[in-house]
């Protein structure tokens, strides 16, 4: 097992197996991230260029990350944002219908239940404990639904569906495929020119290892000439870097979904430590993080099965996440064995009643045992 340790800051007591919370920035980003502050410290030292070529970079990396063009990718401030893209801009009205599954990680879900008060009818998957199945979310479609809203890797079971199965049925229907991919892009590989996905939503301060408050989304190119934009960033519009010759009575959008950036959308505090963090990510590549994963975690699953915890995303060898989520025999022991382990500084998190394990490239076989030793 290849020890990545040396590119992240030293954990010291703690075993941190909470990527799927917050994303640990590689050493890079720190250094990056400190540059950003001492020019902000000296504004002086900044080059004016940078407000337009940062951005461009760093969407440059999640283009390649995903597998998209760059002029299907807008810079957001999390997953909230990219769904709202799509949301607000396809304006749907009485009539119009979404499925949306009632476990999506709300980023996903208030977003489309605030719709109701457009007359959008929102059709709430329930699956209870069981995985969704294509079956079950094939029931709910009606010649009327426009979207089919689903999580790639659900951030409270772990499980992962499978995007292609899920895309053919909603665009044989005739529906949109919106993904929040927040739980799985950087940890999973993926190219989106494959899959019959039209929007990917994602929060970049997890498995990207950003900073908190960055993200993007990923409009497939036909999907974006049908969306309205509602407010206007005023960095979108062709000769917004001239201010010498700023169009004045009439404005024309850039091209691609740079415009639907958030505004500021150099927020340099932020972004150049996301830099860093994407160059480490694109560096190691996406398998590397999942056979890590599932290596740590393949381990914790058999460890925790024979001491009787009841594992809930049991298929990961075929649809494979680097979250692995358990229960202990009672609701009231789960949240025993992870308040003690907190107490032992094995962080990780507490999600329905299920204790969320999410490893990365800085743990190792030890800090799974750590966890192991304290469930037994
Ligand atoms: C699946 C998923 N989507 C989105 C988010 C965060 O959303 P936002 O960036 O809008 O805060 C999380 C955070 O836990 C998540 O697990």
């Amino acid at each position: 097992m290849t020890d990545y340790r040396m590119h992240f800051a030293d954990f010291g007591e703690t075993a941190y197996l909470n990527c799927a919370y917050q994303g640990v920035f590689p050493l890079t980003a720190v250094a990056r991230s400190h540059e950003a502050i001492d020019l902000k410290s000296h504004p002086e030292r900044m080059d004016p260029a940078e407000y337009f070529g940062l951005p461009e970079r760093v969407r440059t990396h999640l283009a390649a990350i995903v597998g998209s063009d760059e002029s299907e990718i807008a810079l957001t401030s999390g997953a909230t944002q990219g769904v709202g893209v799509l949301a607000s801009g396809l304006l749907l009205g009485p009539g119009d219908e979404v499925i949306v599954a009632a476990d999506n990680f709300p980023a996903n879900l208030f977003t489309w239940l605030h719709m109701r008060r457009k007359g959008v009818q929102v059709r709430l998957l329930k699956n209870g404990e069981s995985p969704l199945r294509v079956e079950d979310v094939a029931e709910a479609f009606t010649p009327r639904t426009k979207i089919l809203a689903l999580d790639w890797v659900n951030y409270s079971t772990g499980r992962r569906i499978d995007l292609a199965a899920m895309g053919e049925l909603a665009h044989a229907r005739g529906a949109l495929f919106v993904v929040d991919g927040t739980q799985g892009v950087g940890a999973l590989e993926l190219n989106v020119h494959d899959l019959p996905v039209d929007v990917l939503a994602v929060a970049a301060y997890k498995w990207l290892l950003g900073p908190y408050g960055t993200g993007f989304v990923y409009v497939r190119e036909e999907v974006l000439n049908r969306l309205d934009l509602k407010v206007v960033n005023w960095q979108s519009v062709e000769g917004a870097d001239d201010f010498d010759a700023l169009p004045v009575d009439d404005i024309q959008l850039a091209q691609g979904a740079r415009i639907f950036d958030v505004p500021e959308t150099a927020n340099f505090l932020n972004l150049s430590g996301m830099e860093a963090s994407l160059d480490f990510v694109r560096g190691v590549g996406a398998r590397a993080v999942t056979e890590h994963c599932m290596e740590l975690l393949d381990h914790a699953a058999e460890g925790l099965l024979s001491c009787g915890h009841t594992v809930t995303n049991d298929d990961r060898s075929n649809l494979p996440s680097t979250l692995l989520c358990f229960r202990s025999q009672t609701q009231a022991a789960t949240d025993k064995l992870y308040e003690q382990l907190k107490a032992h500084h094995v962080e990780v998190s507490l999600r329905h009643h299920r204790i969320r394990v999410s490893p990365y490239l800085y743990n190792n076989k030890e800090d799974i045992d750590r966890l192991l030793a304290i469930a037994s």
